[in-house]
């Protein structure tokens, strides 16, 4: 018997490795999250609250004759009226005028207005009032100070405004 000799051939395989080519990303650094609304910010500041408070009392008598407020304030009023007697009789309220305002006409057209429509004539003469109001009775209204200057507030009940006045003082 002949013995085979089994030449194996041995095949090698070459494993051709693909170039794994991965592209690489550019390192970038990424997006700052820093917030570039400080940059952007409008030029005008937060509007500074103030608040004031005016004493009316049954003398007709305000405890303040000056209100000073800065310029770009938002103002927060009370007035607190001391008095016993009711409105009809002794009605107190705040009411601040725009320059030029003729007080004493104003005042002659509150009067007419009557008590009805809180002795406030119709117009566009006042920056901001209040309500009229009685004794013990307070009340608290906002606004925007007006440009800066110098202001006339009065109440406006009958008869009132000649002791009843004071300046609004923005600045
Ligand atoms: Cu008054």
């Amino acid at each position: 018997m002949k013995k085979l000799t089994l030449i194996v051939g041995v095949l090698a395989l070459v494993v051709t490795s693909c170039g794994d080519t991965q592209k690489e990303k550019p390192a970038t650094a990424p997006e700052s999250m820093v917030k570039k609304e400080a940059e952007a910010a409008k030029p005008d500041v937060p509007a500074e609250e103030v608040t004031v408070t005016i004493k009316a009392n049954d003398q007709m008598k305000y405890d303040l004759t000056e209100i000073k407020v800065p310029v770009n304030s938002k103002v927060t009023l009370t007035l607190v009226n001391e008095g016993k007697m009711p409105k009809e009789a002794m009605g107190h309220n705040f009411v601040l005028l725009k320059k030029g305002t003729d007080v004493a006409d104003f005042a002659m057209r509150a009067i007419e207005a009557g008590i009805a429509k809180e002795h406030i004539p119709s117009g566009t003469e006042t920056i901001a009032y209040t309500k009229l109001t009685g004794g013990g009775e307070s009340v608290t209204i906002t606004f925007d100070a007006p440009a800066k200057g110098s202001y006339d507030f009065i109440c406006s009940f009958p008869g009132h405004w000649g002791m009843m006045k004071g300046k609004l003082v923005v600045g």
